[in-house]
């Protein structure tokens, strides 16, 4: 609670597997573990040591408010399997690509109104980390809503977005209150008085909005590919989603969209500035295209260097960083190896597998090459023995990432558009880097503000 608390939680945990290996109780029924194998052996359903994967568990997931579940908080595999049957055809490979014209027409959006800060002199500084939120919360507000947040438009956040963090603060805080049930009984009554008042009325307005721009896309005759068209369709299904069920899940996709996404941006950003070999190695692969619109989805796809750029991301700054938590079965299982007892919480500490020389070259060194395939065939290379299984970033088993297509897709287009429109330099601000593990983590890492000269390209 200490580390909670202190913010840095991760790291503080990641400390203790160093000193003491790779399972580490970290509460009286909470264990960690920093072993590859336990990805299996905790969150599979057929690769693990266990007959199931382990269930979400109650005090990290359960419904803070009542009401319905979303998929974040349904626990119950048959339930949970339930509504992913009906949004997975949403977010699958093939449906990213048909959302393809919205996305880019974002992304393009983007670099427009970078344009017109650049156009004078060719140059601006922007704080990426909100221009990437701005893109972000517009691809996936259309995406879910049918209608963008216009933050792009505005080049300014809605009201609830600048709540965003103190909620997901204030949400990281009350499920760890649930560690102590004594006080989480005494203070349940009187948590309708501890949310600032501030935060209640963002979160109501956000609801009301969200409510009528999915009200107006679900009366509109307009056929678009987008995540409302597909998770229409179980309409007809006896067991479909209701429409309290679309909203819910739809604002939280919003949180589990963005928020992921622009810190694994951020944290390339970041690196590149600091690793100029890295840079000009993406420069020179995104730039062999000859104009922006050679930029679609599947060209991106096909670019090694880019992508190993992003598992290089999912390594270094991973947007989970405090892993997923999940509770053994009654009668206990195998985790790593070990007997763990029923009951008992577990999870993989993701920072501390990231970081470890038994299982990465140079681990703190970004080496995007680590993710090339020559270092998967060539023995000669450095990170011939990387152990890239280690790394599992948008999670593992039943519950999965179900943004994951939709996530390296919207990596892939804003890192490889604006590269190839810009030259990235380090700015004068004194926000011109971010040391990544003294942002503060609430289960999400809480990014500090990262000042970019962008210079657009000439010739
Ligand atoms: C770089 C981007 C992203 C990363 C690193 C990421 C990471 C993760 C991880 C690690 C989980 C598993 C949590 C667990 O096992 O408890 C997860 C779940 C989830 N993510 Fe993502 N995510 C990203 C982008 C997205 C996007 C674009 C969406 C789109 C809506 C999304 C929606 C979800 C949802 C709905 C779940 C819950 C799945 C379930 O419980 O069945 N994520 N994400």
């Amino acid at each position: 609670m200490r580390a909670v608390w202190g913010k840095h939680f991760p790291y503080e945990i990641k400390k203790l597997h160093a000193q003491y290996g790779e399972v580490v109780r970290i509460a009286p029924n909470e264990l960690s573990f920093a072993a590859p194998v336990a990805w299996d052996d905790i969150y599979s359903n057929k690769d693990g040591a266990n007959p199931q994967a382990f269930k979400k568990c109650e005090l990290w997931h359960g419904n803070l408010e009542p009401g319905p579940s979303s998929v974040f908080t349904t626990i119950d595999f048959k339930a949970h399997g339930r509504i992913r049957r009906f949004m997975d055809p949403a977010f699958s490979e093939k449906a990213v690509l048909q959302q393809e014209p919205i996305i880019q027409n974002y992304v393009n959006m983007f670099l427009n109104k970078l344009q017109d800060r650049s156009s004078a002199s060719g140059k601006t500084t922007v704080n990426v980390v909100q221009w990437f939120n701005f893109v972000l919360f517009d691809i996936i507000g259309d995406l879910c809503f049918g209608e963008s947040f216009g933050c792009l438009e505005k080049c300014e956040y809605e009201p609830w977005m600048d709540q965003m963090a103190a909620s997901i603060k204030l949400n990281y805080l009350s499920i760890n209150i649930r560690h102590f049930p004594i006080i989480n009984s005494m203070l349940k009554p009187l948590a309708g008085f501890l949310v600032p008042p501030e935060i209640m009325k963002q979160h109501m307005d956000y609801r009301d909005r969200a409510t009528a721009k999915l009200n107006r896309r679900l009366k509109s005759t307009v056929d678009r590919h987008d995540v409302v068209s597909q998770i229409l369709k179980s309409e007809d299904h006896t067991e479909g989603l209701t429409p309290e069920e679309v909203l819910l899940n739809s604002m939280q996709f919003i949180n589990a969209a963005s928020e992921t996404t622009a810190t694994a941006l951020t944290g390339i950003v970041n690196h590149l500035l600091q690793n100029p070999e890295a840079l000009s190695k993406l420069e020179d692969e995104v730039r062999q295209f000859s104009s922006l619109s050679e930029l679609t989805l599947s060209a991106l796809k096909q670019l090694p260097y880019v992508n190993a750029t992003l598992k290089e991301a999912l390594r270094m700054c991973n947007p989970i960083p405090i892993g997923n938590m999940r509770i053994s079965p009654p009668e206990g299982g195998i985790v790593a190896g070990n007997f763990v007892p029923g009951n008992t919480i577990v999870t993989v500490l993701p920072v501390a597998l990231s970081f470890d020389p038994k299982y990465f070259h140079e681990p703190e060194a970004w080496r995007p090459e680590r993710w090339l395939p020559d270092a998967e065939t060539n023995p000669q290379s450095p990170y011939y023995n990387d152990y890239r299984k280690a790394i599992r970033g948008f999670g593992w088993g039943p519950y999965v990432c179900i943004g994951e297509p939709l996530g390296w897709a919207m990596m892939r287009l804003v890192l490889a558009k604006l590269i190839f429109k810009y030259d990235l330099r380090k700015s004068n601000s004194q926000n011109s880097s971010i040391v990544w593990d003294e942002q503060d983590v609430f289960a999400i890492i809480i990014k500090h503000r990262l000042d970019v000269d962008l210079v657009e390209r000439t010739g």
